[in-house]
């Protein structure tokens, strides 16, 4: 099967290739396509924001297309920032400012208890679409912890390692990561249900 990653961003595709690609799967990605658009992310939920964008691409294309949404839940926080995570300080944020926003909005809290969030969407048709789901747990520090990653990832405690995702190797963050739980997810779906 191929399928079309809605995504430029090389790690993912390289995350995503190293779960599909010994099931038969063949990603192409828009570079390859010569293709490119914006999808607006309108939606309240990373489901809705996963399936718009993967429809968005079957629509364009009429391939089977998969696409994901993912970001921060802190349980003090009502669930936020959520589908926000990458804005949370304003459209122009960096990743410094969203730090620093979501320490100042935890000051003195004392359950820090959060989980990073990812859904895939795989769209075949418009009729026809497959999500899944990936967590990690964690907690967040009161302050930053290491210099690998991105996002959140200084601020993510990983309980059962004692590491932040920061302080991690790509392949020891991978490896737990929710992305990689969604895919895992999604590849036993297609299997469960003989598409692959
Ligand atoms: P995206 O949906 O993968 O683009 O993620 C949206 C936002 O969620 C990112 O800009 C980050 O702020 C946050 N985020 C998602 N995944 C991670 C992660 O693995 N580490 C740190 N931050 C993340």
């Amino acid at each position: 099967m191929k399928l079309l990653v809605a995504t430029s961003n090389p790690g993912k595709i390289r995350e995503i290739s190293e779960i599909l690609g010994s099931c038969g799967i063949t990603l192409v990605s828009p570079d390859e396509k010569g293709l490119a658009f914006d999808v607006e992310e309108g939606g309240t939920t990373f489901a809705e924001n996963a399936t718009i964008k993967a429809l968005a691409w079957n629509r364009a294309t009429g391939m089977p297309c998969l696409a994901d949404d993912s970001g921060l839940c802190v349980d003090a926080l009502g669930g936020a920032p959520g589908v926000f995570s990458a804005r949370y300080a304003g459209h122009a944020a960096t990743d410094a400012d969203n730090n620093s926003l979501l320490l100042r909005n935890l000051e003195g809290v004392e359950d820090r208890t959060a989980r990073f969030v990812c859904v895939m969407a795989l769209a075949f048709s418009p009729e026809d679409i497959l999500t899944t789901t990936g967590q990690c747990e964690g907690v967040i520090l009161t302050g930053p912890r290491g210099e690998q990653g991105f996002g959140y990832d200084s601020l993510f405690l990983d309980p059962g390692s004692g590491k932040s995702f920061a302080q991690m190797t790509p392949e020891e963050k991978n490896a737990r990561s929710h992305r990689r739980r969604a895919l895992m997810a999604l590849r036993d779906l297609l299997k469960s249900t003989g598409r692959i």
